[in-house]
């Protein structure tokens, strides 16, 4: 497809090298094709097709179709022989949302959209790809980068991982940014330790007993005790978890009842839990159907439950984020531009790569309140500073030549 979108006017950030800049119209036009086409996890096939395509015309050697749509290249630098091997990390799925934005490259996918950012990730990932290719003689090492299916669910690092991207050659590092409206566009965000939360989550049913809204004394009222739950399951946090441990219980979904004078029997609770520290695996699973178990006993009802882990928390490597901390530092134009202390409730399947080898995952800043470029992720008008993607390109590449060389 021909893309007739206007260049932006002018990269505003001077520490990004020239050959980056040049090539800052094309990144863009990239990411607003990516955005045209937005499609869900596992199902990015034409996504996975213009990387592909890309790719092959800049003469890079990769593999498709790895957990369904999912691209690793391979790009060796010529200065001189190194085994080191660094990984670069992009997600490339979209989100079931209306796009909202009234903007030529606006999503042609009805009720999809890419509105937490990846096709600008993507995007940032093509860039780094050419501009390596283009320069292997200022590089040592493998560079392997991961274009990675699914991120917003169920999870397309896992499979990927399964499937061996890590290996053959042995990715010593992996890194990855998420461009982020919670920062303003020239700042990055990146820490030590844990960046983004655990997720976890429950369903569960309790089963009472229905009747007549007028003789409750016939009944086991399902609403009422699904409330005393809701309510308890908030002293986990309050309570059981160490003050210092930051930790969310959220039921996000409450269901019972049919009419204002029936006790319904059952009603049915979906929820979320988010934590940072490795060492409260499995405990809220524990203390969460303890607390479903004594509530239902207590009130002669019954329980349904089911718990699965789906993302462990993003912790960063302190060598590693030391590498991107001191890289960023250079990209940006002034020292408070460092956002030190970044951390989010929110996961990233990110966390599976750091699980297998050190690494760091940062927040590259990309809001503009000037420009009307900052609603939140995952709104129907997300949109973002796309300085931004040279600025990404350039930290990216700078990580490349300082941790091989
Ligand atoms: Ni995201």
């Amino acid at each position: 497809m021909v893309s007739t979108f206007p260049a932006p006017t002018s990269v505003k950030l001077s520490h990004v090298r020239l050959p980056i800049r040049s090539l800052h119209p094309q990144i863009v036009e990239w990411r607003r094709r990516i955005h045209q086409h937005p499609e869900l996890g596992f199902q990015e096939k034409l996504t996975a097709k213009f990387i592909s395509q890309k790719l092959q015309e800049w003469g890079i050697e990769h593999q498709t179709g790895i957990a369904e749509t999912g691209i690793v290249a391979v790009i060796e630098g010529s200065k001189f022989k190194s085994n080191k091997v660094l990984a670069i990390r992009a997600d490339i799925d979209a989100l079931p949302i209306q796009e909202l934005n009234e903007v030529p490259y606006r999503s042609q996918h009805e009720g999809l959209m890419h509105a937490c950012g990846h096709d600008g990730h993507t995007a940032i990932a093509l860039g780094t790809a050419h501009y390596l290719q283009q320069h292997r003689e200022h590089f040592v090492g493998t560079i392997k980068i991961i274009f990675q299916p699914a991120e917003e669910g169920p999870g397309g690092a896992k499979p990927m991982i399964e499937a061996g991207v890590l290996k053959n050659p042995d990715v010593d590092a992996i890194i990855g940014l998420h461009l982020w409206n919670n920062l303003p566009i020239g700042t990055v965000g990146v820490r030590t330790g844990p960046l983004m939360a655990a997720v976890e989550c429950f369903d569960c049913e309790v089963l009472g007993k229905g009747g007549h809204g007028a003789m409750p004394h016939q009944t086991v009222d399902s609403i009422l005790v699904a409330a005393q739950i809701v309510n308890a399951l908030q002293t986990i946090v309050a309570r059981n978890v160490n003050p210092i441990d930051s930790a969310v219980v959220t039921v996000g979904e409450l269901h019972a009842g049919t009419k204002r004078n029936v006790i319904a029997d059952t009603a049915r609770m979906s929820a979320t839990v988010r934590y940072f520290n490795p060492a409260l695996a499995g405990f809220f699973q524990q203390r969460i159907e303890e607390i479903i178990a004594g509530v239902c006993q207590s009130h002669g009802a019954k329980y349904n439950f089911k718990y699965w882990p789906l993302y462990a928390p993003v912790i960063n490597d302190a060598t590693i984020t030391e590498l991107v901390r001191s890289v960023a530092q250079e990209v940006i134009e002034t020292p408070v531009g460092i956002v030190p202390e970044c951390q989010t409730m929110g996961g990233e399947d990110m966390s599976f790569f750091l699980q297998e080898v050190p690494g760091c995952y940062f927040f590259l800043g990309s809001a503009n309140q000037a420009q009307n470029l900052a609603f939140p992720h995952h709104h129907p008008r997300f949109d973002f500073d796309e300085t931004a993607l040279a600025m990404g390109v350039e930290i990216f590449v700078r990580c490349v030549e300082k941790f091989c060389n």
